[in-house]
């Protein structure tokens, strides 16, 4: 039998910091608000020159590092991201030019906020089906490109940064169970409904989002998917380590741990100081917690994304 497991982990995010004290300077909002209903403290922005790739090419040369693996013993690329460089190529071909190498499969998988999960199944798959033996999966985003930076109620919520993980086909796993989700007829709920057409933007260029009705399907879905995943991996939900929700929003991570009778101490939280980062939220916050020696060889942890189209599914993996 093949498995997939993760053998270095890595992340980037750009240096610029956006404090919520400096949107309560020109918008009708303030720190304590921003805290209170969301964790957030403070987000990372890339600036103008840096794309999704750019930091993909960031995160994964770190995670390439950490295991001891050189950019050309990479068999298959698979990038999460609702903020690509262009419309194509895809932001996993331009990665892979930028890590000079050539020849293996490279593509971006758009799930939004679910987006590492989905990327994360995909490269298992292969790799259990013995197509592939080695894949960098990456989640980056530029979520500050598409937000209305007078809008309150989105452009606080939000930041850019990339995470990647080496997923190495194994004899054990790794990898024990992949759950995915979709319900289109949600579509409307969290969107960017803009597209490019003979060089005008047809709808809007900006993210729209239903926030109550988000965090409500959020909540539900989290605790649905987690012990649907448990139950495939034929484990209890008292197995895990830690716990890695999409960092959306504290209230809803928290909500999450309770509903699943996880204690608060399992549950890693970055939302704090990333922001929401959509594709990127899970490995980033990975890596942070596997570089602070917290997540540590053996411990089991379940990953669980959740966001636009809709989607959401959750990965159980031993690390
Ligand atoms: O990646 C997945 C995508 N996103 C999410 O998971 C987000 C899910 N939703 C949420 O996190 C929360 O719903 C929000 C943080 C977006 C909003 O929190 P809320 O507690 O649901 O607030 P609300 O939308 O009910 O708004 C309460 C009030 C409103 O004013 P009124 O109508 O009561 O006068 C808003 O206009 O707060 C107002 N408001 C703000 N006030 C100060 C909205 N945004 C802000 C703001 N500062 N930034």
């Amino acid at each position: 039998m093949i498995y997939s497991r993760i053998v270095g982990t890595g992340s980037f995010l750009p240096p610029k910091i956006v404090t919520n004290d400096e949107f309560a300077e020109r918008l009708d909002t303030s720190d304590a608000w921003i805290r209170e209903r969301t964790g957030i403290v403070q987000r990372h922005i890339a600036d103008e020159s840096q794309s999704s790739s750019d930091l993909a090419l960031e995160a994964s040369r770190r995670a390439l590092e950490a295991a001891g693996v050189g950019a050309g013993e990479i068999d298959l690329i698979v990038l999460a991201t609702s903020t690509p460089d262009y419309v194509f190529p895809s932001a996993a071909c331009l990665l892979q030019a930028k890590l000079g190498i050539k020849g293996c499969p490279a593509f971006d998988v758009q799930a939004v906020c679910s987006g590492f999960v989905y990327a994360l199944a995909s490269a298992d798959s292969f790799i259990r089906g013995g197509m592939y033996k080695r894949a960098l999966v990456v989640g980056a985003e530029v979520f500050s490109r598409i937000l209305d930076w007078n809008d309150r109620g989105t452009c606080v919520l939000f930041g850019d940064g990339a995470g990647a993980v080496v997923l190495e086909a194994a004899q054990h796993p790794g990898v024990h169970a992949t759950v995915l989700h979709a319900d289109g007829s949600q579509a409307g709920m969290l969107s960017v409904p803009g597209n490019v057409c003979g060089g005008r933007i047809l709808g809007s260029p900006f993210l729209q989002m239903n926030g109550q009705g988000v965090f409500k399907y959020a909540v539900k879905v989290l605790d649905e998917v987690a012990r649907e995943t448990m139950a495939a991996a034929e484990m209890d939900l008292s197995q895990i380590d830690w716990l890695i929700p999409h960092q959306a929003n504290v209230r809803i991570l928290e909500a999450t741990a309770r509903k699943l009778g996880l204690p608060q101490e399992r549950l890693v939280v970055t939302v704090d100081h990333h922001g929401n980062t959509s594709a990127a939220s899970i490995p980033l916050a990975l890596d942070e917690w596997v570089r602070a020696d917290r997540i540590r060889a053996g411990h089991r942890v379940l990953m669980q994304g959740v966001g636009g189209g809709f989607t959401w599914g959750a990965a159980l993996v031993t690390m």
